[in-house]
Protein backbone atom coordinates (compact mmCIF):
# COMPACT_ATOMS: atom_id res chain seq x y z
CA UNK A 1 0.00 0.00 0.00
CA UNK A 2 2.86 2.34 0.59
CA UNK A 3 2.71 3.67 -3.14
CA UNK A 4 -0.90 3.45 -3.07
CA UNK A 5 -2.47 7.02 -4.45
CA UNK A 6 -4.43 7.79 -0.99
CA UNK A 7 -6.82 10.46 -0.97
CA UNK A 8 -8.48 11.32 2.42
CA UNK A 9 -12.03 13.43 1.94
CA UNK A 10 -12.97 15.03 4.97
CA UNK A 11 -9.37 16.63 5.69
CA UNK A 12 -10.41 19.23 7.39
CA UNK A 13 -11.94 17.45 10.22
CA UNK A 14 -12.05 15.42 13.60
CA UNK A 15 -11.98 12.06 11.92
CA UNK A 16 -9.99 13.44 8.73
CA UNK A 17 -7.18 15.11 10.83
CA UNK A 18 -6.44 12.07 12.60
CA UNK A 19 -6.36 9.83 9.44
CA UNK A 20 -4.11 12.02 7.67
CA UNK A 21 -1.64 12.11 11.05
CA UNK A 22 -2.03 7.81 10.98
CA UNK A 23 -1.10 7.58 7.38
CA UNK A 24 1.77 9.71 8.13
CA UNK A 25 2.98 7.49 10.82
CA UNK A 26 2.44 4.35 8.47
CA UNK A 27 4.46 5.78 6.20
CA UNK A 28 2.39 6.64 3.68
CA UNK A 29 3.49 9.57 1.37
CA UNK A 30 1.32 9.67 -1.75
CA UNK A 31 -1.83 11.18 0.03
CA UNK A 32 -3.80 14.35 -1.10
CA UNK A 33 -6.53 16.33 1.08
CA UNK A 34 -9.52 17.06 -0.08
CA UNK A 35 -12.51 18.67 1.47
CA UNK A 36 -15.52 21.18 0.96
CA UNK A 37 -14.74 24.79 -0.81
CA UNK A 38 -14.90 26.28 2.06
CA UNK A 39 -11.78 25.00 2.92
CA UNK A 40 -10.07 24.65 -0.67
CA UNK A 41 -6.37 26.32 -0.47
CA UNK A 42 -5.83 25.50 3.19
CA UNK A 43 -2.43 24.46 4.32
CA UNK A 44 -2.65 21.80 7.08
CA UNK A 45 -0.38 20.08 9.46
CA UNK A 46 2.63 18.23 7.39
CA UNK A 47 2.42 20.94 4.42
CA UNK A 48 -0.83 19.52 2.71
CA UNK A 49 -2.70 21.55 0.71
CA UNK A 50 -6.39 20.75 0.61
CA UNK A 51 -8.46 20.45 -2.24
CA UNK A 52 -11.81 20.73 -3.33
CA UNK A 53 -13.93 17.49 -3.44
CA UNK A 54 -15.52 17.87 -6.73
CA UNK A 55 -17.14 14.98 -8.54
CA UNK A 56 -14.22 15.82 -11.90
CA UNK A 57 -11.22 15.88 -9.23
CA UNK A 58 -12.18 12.29 -7.52
CA UNK A 59 -13.37 10.74 -10.95
CA UNK A 60 -10.16 12.20 -12.38
CA UNK A 61 -8.75 8.59 -12.09
CA UNK A 62 -5.63 9.28 -10.18
CA UNK A 63 -6.44 7.59 -6.92
CA UNK A 64 -6.22 4.13 -6.00
CA UNK A 65 -7.86 4.43 -2.51
CA UNK A 66 -10.34 7.29 -1.38
CA UNK A 67 -10.81 7.27 2.50
CA UNK A 68 -13.73 9.23 3.33
CA UNK A 69 -14.84 11.00 6.58
CA UNK A 70 -17.43 13.84 5.26
CA UNK A 71 -20.90 12.50 6.54
CA UNK A 72 -23.38 10.47 4.83
CA UNK A 73 -25.20 13.67 2.30
CA UNK A 74 -21.86 14.44 1.11
CA UNK A 75 -20.60 10.46 1.15
CA UNK A 76 -23.82 9.68 -1.29
CA UNK A 77 -22.91 12.75 -3.62
CA UNK A 78 -18.93 11.95 -3.63
CA UNK A 79 -18.13 8.13 -3.01
CA UNK A 80 -19.77 7.19 -6.72
CA UNK A 81 -17.36 9.52 -8.84
CA UNK A 82 -14.52 8.06 -7.27
CA UNK A 83 -15.25 4.85 -7.71
CA UNK A 84 -16.05 5.61 -11.08
CA UNK A 85 -12.93 7.04 -11.51
CA UNK A 86 -11.58 3.21 -10.22
CA UNK A 87 -10.80 3.67 -7.07
CA UNK A 88 -11.82 1.77 -4.28
CA UNK A 89 -13.38 3.86 -1.09
CA UNK A 90 -13.72 2.82 2.64
CA UNK A 91 -16.52 5.22 3.56
CA UNK A 92 -17.09 5.93 7.34
CA UNK A 93 -20.33 7.78 7.39
CA UNK A 94 -23.81 5.58 7.73
CA UNK A 95 -24.38 6.31 4.07
CA UNK A 96 -23.77 2.17 2.75
CA UNK A 97 -23.19 0.29 6.24
CA UNK A 98 -26.20 -1.61 5.70
CA UNK A 99 -26.28 -1.57 2.40
CA UNK A 100 -26.57 -5.57 1.23
CA UNK A 101 -23.65 -6.43 -1.39
CA UNK A 102 -21.90 -3.62 0.89
CA UNK A 103 -19.26 -4.94 3.54
CA UNK A 104 -19.29 -3.68 6.74
CA UNK A 105 -16.19 -4.05 8.10
CA UNK A 106 -14.04 -4.49 11.45
CA UNK A 107 -10.76 -6.44 10.35
CA UNK A 108 -10.26 -8.61 13.64
CA UNK A 109 -13.85 -9.49 13.28
CA UNK A 110 -15.24 -10.00 9.47
CA UNK A 111 -11.78 -8.87 7.50
CA UNK A 112 -12.68 -11.43 4.59
CA UNK A 113 -16.27 -10.13 3.67
CA UNK A 114 -13.69 -6.53 2.26
CA UNK A 115 -12.68 -8.46 -0.14
CA UNK A 116 -15.71 -8.77 -1.92
CA UNK A 117 -16.82 -5.46 -2.76
CA UNK A 118 -17.50 -3.77 -6.21
CA UNK A 119 -15.70 -0.45 -4.95
CA UNK A 120 -16.85 0.11 -2.02
CA UNK A 121 -16.64 -1.13 1.43
CA UNK A 122 -18.28 1.18 4.57
CA UNK A 123 -16.30 1.23 7.88
CA UNK A 124 -18.71 0.90 11.14
CA UNK A 125 -20.38 3.18 13.70
CA UNK A 126 -17.32 4.58 16.61
CA UNK A 127 -19.19 2.66 19.10
CA UNK A 128 -19.88 -0.51 16.70
CA UNK A 129 -16.54 -1.27 15.95
CA UNK A 130 -15.24 -1.41 19.59
CA UNK A 131 -18.09 -3.61 20.60
CA UNK A 132 -17.75 -5.72 17.83
CA UNK A 133 -13.96 -6.60 18.77
CA UNK A 134 -14.70 -7.67 22.10
CA UNK A 135 -18.21 -9.86 21.68
CA UNK A 136 -16.82 -11.69 18.54
CA UNK A 137 -14.25 -13.90 20.63
CA UNK A 138 -17.22 -14.24 23.42
CA UNK A 139 -19.54 -15.29 20.86
CA UNK A 140 -16.70 -18.09 19.30
CA UNK A 141 -16.22 -18.87 22.89
CA UNK A 142 -20.09 -19.73 24.32
CA UNK A 143 -22.69 -18.04 21.85
CA UNK A 144 -24.26 -15.29 22.39
CA UNK A 145 -27.88 -14.92 22.78
CA UNK A 146 -28.75 -11.49 24.17
CA UNK A 147 -26.75 -7.88 24.38
CA UNK A 148 -26.99 -5.25 26.06
CA UNK A 149 -25.45 -1.36 25.97
CA UNK A 150 -25.01 2.06 27.29
CA UNK A 151 -22.73 3.92 25.79
CA UNK A 152 -20.93 7.01 26.88
CA UNK A 153 -19.37 9.25 23.95
CA UNK A 154 -17.44 11.66 23.53
CA UNK A 155 -18.34 15.25 21.86
CA UNK A 156 -15.59 14.28 19.34
CA UNK A 157 -17.91 11.73 18.10
CA UNK A 158 -20.05 14.59 16.77
CA UNK A 159 -17.15 16.52 14.74
CA UNK A 160 -14.67 19.09 15.32
CA UNK A 161 -17.26 22.17 15.48
CA UNK A 162 -18.98 20.33 19.05
CA UNK A 163 -15.20 19.88 20.52
CA UNK A 164 -14.46 23.36 19.87
CA UNK A 165 -17.59 24.12 21.18
CA UNK A 166 -16.75 21.96 24.41
CA UNK A 167 -13.58 23.78 24.81
CA UNK A 168 -15.59 27.02 25.15
CA UNK A 169 -18.71 25.90 27.17
CA UNK A 170 -18.35 26.96 30.66
CA UNK A 171 -17.58 24.14 33.27
CA UNK A 172 -20.78 24.24 34.83
CA UNK A 173 -23.06 23.98 31.50
CA UNK A 174 -21.76 20.77 30.64
CA UNK A 175 -24.22 18.04 30.82
CA UNK A 176 -25.29 15.09 29.14
CA UNK A 177 -27.29 14.71 25.54
CA UNK A 178 -28.66 12.51 23.32
CA UNK A 179 -27.80 14.56 20.25
CA UNK A 180 -29.02 12.16 17.70
CA UNK A 181 -31.97 11.68 15.20
CA UNK A 182 -35.11 9.95 16.80
CA UNK A 183 -35.59 6.37 14.62
CA UNK A 184 -39.06 5.63 16.55
CA UNK A 185 -38.57 5.42 19.96
CA UNK A 186 -34.79 4.77 19.64
CA UNK A 187 -32.42 7.33 18.41
CA UNK A 188 -30.93 6.36 15.19
CA UNK A 189 -27.50 5.76 16.97
CA UNK A 190 -29.34 2.73 19.06
CA UNK A 191 -30.83 1.38 16.32
CA UNK A 192 -27.27 1.65 13.76
CA UNK A 193 -25.18 0.11 16.82
CA UNK A 194 -27.78 -3.00 16.74
CA UNK A 195 -27.77 -3.39 13.12
CA UNK A 196 -24.29 -2.88 12.47
CA UNK A 197 -23.26 -5.37 15.39
CA UNK A 198 -25.83 -7.83 13.65
CA UNK A 199 -24.25 -7.76 9.79
CA UNK A 200 -20.99 -7.56 10.78
CA UNK A 201 -21.51 -10.87 13.79
CA UNK A 202 -23.49 -12.56 10.37
CA UNK A 203 -26.05 -12.99 13.53
CA UNK A 204 -29.29 -11.14 12.33
CA UNK A 205 -31.36 -12.57 14.74
CA UNK A 206 -29.26 -11.83 17.87
CA UNK A 207 -31.29 -9.43 20.21
CA UNK A 208 -29.40 -6.14 20.86
CA UNK A 209 -30.67 -3.69 22.86
CA UNK A 210 -28.84 0.19 23.27
CA UNK A 211 -29.10 3.07 25.20
CA UNK A 212 -26.65 6.01 23.87
CA UNK A 213 -25.65 8.90 25.38
CA UNK A 214 -23.04 12.51 24.74
CA UNK A 215 -21.05 13.02 27.67
CA UNK A 216 -18.86 16.19 27.99
CA UNK A 217 -15.69 14.44 27.29
CA UNK A 218 -13.35 15.41 24.57
CA UNK A 219 -12.38 12.10 22.73
CA UNK A 220 -13.13 8.64 23.63
CA UNK A 221 -16.38 6.61 24.00
CA UNK A 222 -16.70 4.68 26.80
CA UNK A 223 -19.84 1.18 26.83
CA UNK A 224 -20.72 -0.87 29.64
CA UNK A 225 -22.35 -4.03 28.10
CA UNK A 226 -24.43 -6.96 29.56
CA UNK A 227 -24.17 -10.04 27.42
CA UNK A 228 -26.08 -13.48 27.98
CA UNK A 229 -24.33 -16.10 26.66
CA UNK A 230 -25.80 -19.86 25.24
CA UNK A 231 -23.07 -21.39 27.33
CA UNK A 232 -21.41 -20.44 31.30
CA UNK A 233 -18.16 -18.40 30.90
CA UNK A 234 -16.67 -17.84 33.92
CA UNK A 235 -15.36 -13.90 34.68
CA UNK A 236 -11.75 -15.49 34.64
CA UNK A 237 -12.87 -17.45 31.39
CA UNK A 238 -13.84 -14.36 29.68
CA UNK A 239 -10.59 -12.36 30.74
CA UNK A 240 -8.37 -14.58 29.21
CA UNK A 241 -9.83 -15.31 26.31
CA UNK A 242 -10.27 -11.53 25.85
CA UNK A 243 -6.81 -10.57 26.60
CA UNK A 244 -5.86 -12.97 23.69
CA UNK A 245 -8.48 -11.42 20.94
CA UNK A 246 -6.81 -8.66 18.61
CA UNK A 247 -6.91 -5.19 19.42
CA UNK A 248 -8.45 -5.70 22.77
CA UNK A 249 -6.16 -5.03 26.22
CA UNK A 250 -7.76 -5.90 29.15
CA UNK A 251 -6.70 -3.01 31.79
CA UNK A 252 -8.61 -2.70 35.54
CA UNK A 253 -10.90 -0.24 34.71
CA UNK A 254 -11.33 1.13 31.05
CA UNK A 255 -11.85 4.98 30.70
CA UNK A 256 -12.16 7.20 27.74
CA UNK A 257 -9.01 9.19 28.59
CA UNK A 258 -6.52 6.26 28.97
CA UNK A 259 -8.21 5.24 25.25
CA UNK A 260 -7.04 8.61 23.57
CA UNK A 261 -4.89 8.36 21.30
CA UNK A 262 -4.29 4.25 21.58
CA UNK A 263 -4.55 1.37 18.67
CA UNK A 264 -6.38 -0.83 21.31
CA UNK A 265 -10.52 -1.46 22.67
CA UNK A 266 -9.72 -1.33 26.52
CA UNK A 267 -11.82 -3.79 28.40
CA UNK A 268 -12.46 -4.39 31.93
CA UNK A 269 -14.70 -4.66 35.16
CA UNK A 270 -15.52 -8.16 33.44
CA UNK A 271 -17.66 -9.89 36.40
CA UNK A 272 -21.09 -12.04 36.36
CA UNK A 273 -24.37 -10.57 35.63
CA UNK A 274 -25.86 -11.02 39.32
CA UNK A 275 -29.14 -10.47 37.20
CA UNK A 276 -29.14 -12.72 34.77
CA UNK A 277 -28.41 -16.55 33.88
CA UNK A 278 -25.03 -17.15 31.65
CA UNK A 279 -24.70 -12.98 31.84
CA UNK A 280 -21.57 -11.13 31.85
CA UNK A 281 -20.68 -7.60 32.24
CA UNK A 282 -18.13 -5.36 31.10
CA UNK A 283 -17.04 -2.10 30.65
CA UNK A 284 -15.13 -0.92 27.31
CA UNK A 285 -13.18 2.40 26.24
CA UNK A 286 -12.25 3.33 23.04
CA UNK A 287 -10.61 6.25 20.99
CA UNK A 288 -13.52 6.91 18.83
CA UNK A 289 -11.26 8.43 15.98
CA UNK A 290 -8.52 6.11 16.00
CA UNK A 291 -9.83 2.40 16.26
CA UNK A 292 -13.10 3.87 16.08
CA UNK A 293 -12.97 5.49 13.03
CA UNK A 294 -9.74 6.46 10.84
CA UNK A 295 -7.59 3.37 12.23
CA UNK A 296 -10.12 0.69 11.46
CA UNK A 297 -10.42 2.13 7.91
CA UNK A 298 -6.63 2.31 7.53
CA UNK A 299 -6.77 -1.41 8.61
CA UNK A 300 -9.20 -2.30 6.23
CA UNK A 301 -7.69 -0.78 3.10
CA UNK A 302 -4.39 -2.80 4.38
CA UNK A 303 -6.14 -6.00 4.50
CA UNK A 304 -6.96 -4.97 0.68
CA UNK A 305 -3.97 -4.28 -0.40
CA UNK A 306 -1.53 -6.42 1.45
CA UNK A 307 1.09 -4.00 0.48
CA UNK A 308 1.09 -3.52 -3.14
CA UNK A 309 -1.31 -1.46 -5.07
CA UNK A 310 -0.62 -1.06 -8.43
CA UNK A 311 -4.25 -2.89 -9.28
CA UNK A 312 -6.26 -2.22 -6.42
CA UNK A 313 -8.93 -3.92 -8.18
CA UNK A 314 -7.41 -7.16 -8.91
CA UNK A 315 -5.13 -6.76 -5.48
CA UNK A 316 -9.20 -6.66 -3.89
CA UNK A 317 -10.82 -9.64 -5.47
CA UNK A 318 -7.93 -11.52 -4.16
CA UNK A 319 -9.39 -14.99 -2.46
CA UNK A 320 -10.79 -14.57 0.81
CA UNK A 321 -7.91 -16.86 1.83
CA UNK A 322 -5.12 -14.71 1.70
CA UNK A 323 -6.50 -12.07 4.15
CA UNK A 324 -3.47 -10.88 5.96
CA UNK A 325 -3.17 -10.44 9.73
CA UNK A 326 -4.71 -6.78 10.98
CA UNK A 327 -1.67 -4.52 12.13
CA UNK A 328 -2.26 -2.43 15.32
N1 LIG B 1 -16.10 11.68 14.83
C1 LIG B 1 -16.14 10.39 15.03
O1 LIG B 1 -15.82 9.84 16.12
C2 LIG B 1 -16.58 9.50 13.91
C3 LIG B 1 -16.40 8.14 14.06
C4 LIG B 1 -16.83 7.28 13.03
C5 LIG B 1 -17.39 7.81 11.90
N2 LIG B 1 -17.55 9.16 11.78
C6 LIG B 1 -18.14 9.67 10.56
O2 LIG B 1 -17.15 10.39 9.82
C7 LIG B 1 -17.76 11.48 9.14
C8 LIG B 1 -17.02 12.77 9.48
O3 LIG B 1 -17.02 12.93 10.87
P1 LIG B 1 -16.13 14.04 11.59
O4 LIG B 1 -16.38 13.83 13.03
O5 LIG B 1 -14.74 14.04 11.09
O6 LIG B 1 -16.88 15.38 11.11
P2 LIG B 1 -16.32 16.90 11.03
O7 LIG B 1 -15.26 17.13 12.05
O8 LIG B 1 -17.52 17.76 11.04
O9 LIG B 1 -15.63 16.96 9.59
C9 LIG B 1 -16.37 16.89 8.40
C10 LIG B 1 -15.43 16.93 7.21
O10 LIG B 1 -16.19 16.69 6.03
C11 LIG B 1 -15.92 17.75 5.10
N3 LIG B 1 -17.12 17.97 4.28
C12 LIG B 1 -18.37 18.24 4.69
N4 LIG B 1 -19.20 18.36 3.63
C13 LIG B 1 -18.44 18.17 2.53
C14 LIG B 1 -18.70 18.18 1.13
N5 LIG B 1 -19.93 18.39 0.64
N6 LIG B 1 -17.68 17.96 0.28
C15 LIG B 1 -16.44 17.72 0.76
N7 LIG B 1 -16.11 17.70 2.08
C16 LIG B 1 -17.11 17.92 2.94
C17 LIG B 1 -15.58 18.95 5.97
O11 LIG B 1 -14.88 19.87 5.19
P3 LIG B 1 -14.88 21.46 5.50
O12 LIG B 1 -13.90 21.63 6.65
O13 LIG B 1 -14.39 22.05 4.25
O14 LIG B 1 -16.27 21.82 5.87
C18 LIG B 1 -14.72 18.25 7.02
O15 LIG B 1 -13.43 18.02 6.52
C19 LIG B 1 -19.23 11.43 9.51
O16 LIG B 1 -19.92 10.69 8.53
C20 LIG B 1 -19.24 10.68 10.81
O17 LIG B 1 -20.47 10.01 11.03
C21 LIG B 1 -17.14 10.02 12.74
Amino acid sequence: MAESRIAVIGATGAVGAVTLRLLRERGYENVRAFASARSSGKTLEGGIVVEEATPEALAAGDIDLALFSVGTSASLELVPHVVRGGAVAIDKSSAYRLEPGIPLVVPEVNGASALANDGIVANPNCCTIPLACVLKPLHDAAGLKRVRVSTYQSVSGAGAQRMEQLRAEPQEQHNLAMDWSWDGDETDEESKIRAEAQKILELPDLPISATTVRVPVLVGHAEAVWVELDDALTAAQATEILSRAPSVRVVDVPTPGDAAKTDQVLVGRIRPDRAGENGLVLFLACDNLVKGAALNAIQIAELMLGGAVSDTRSVIRQSAAAVPPVRS
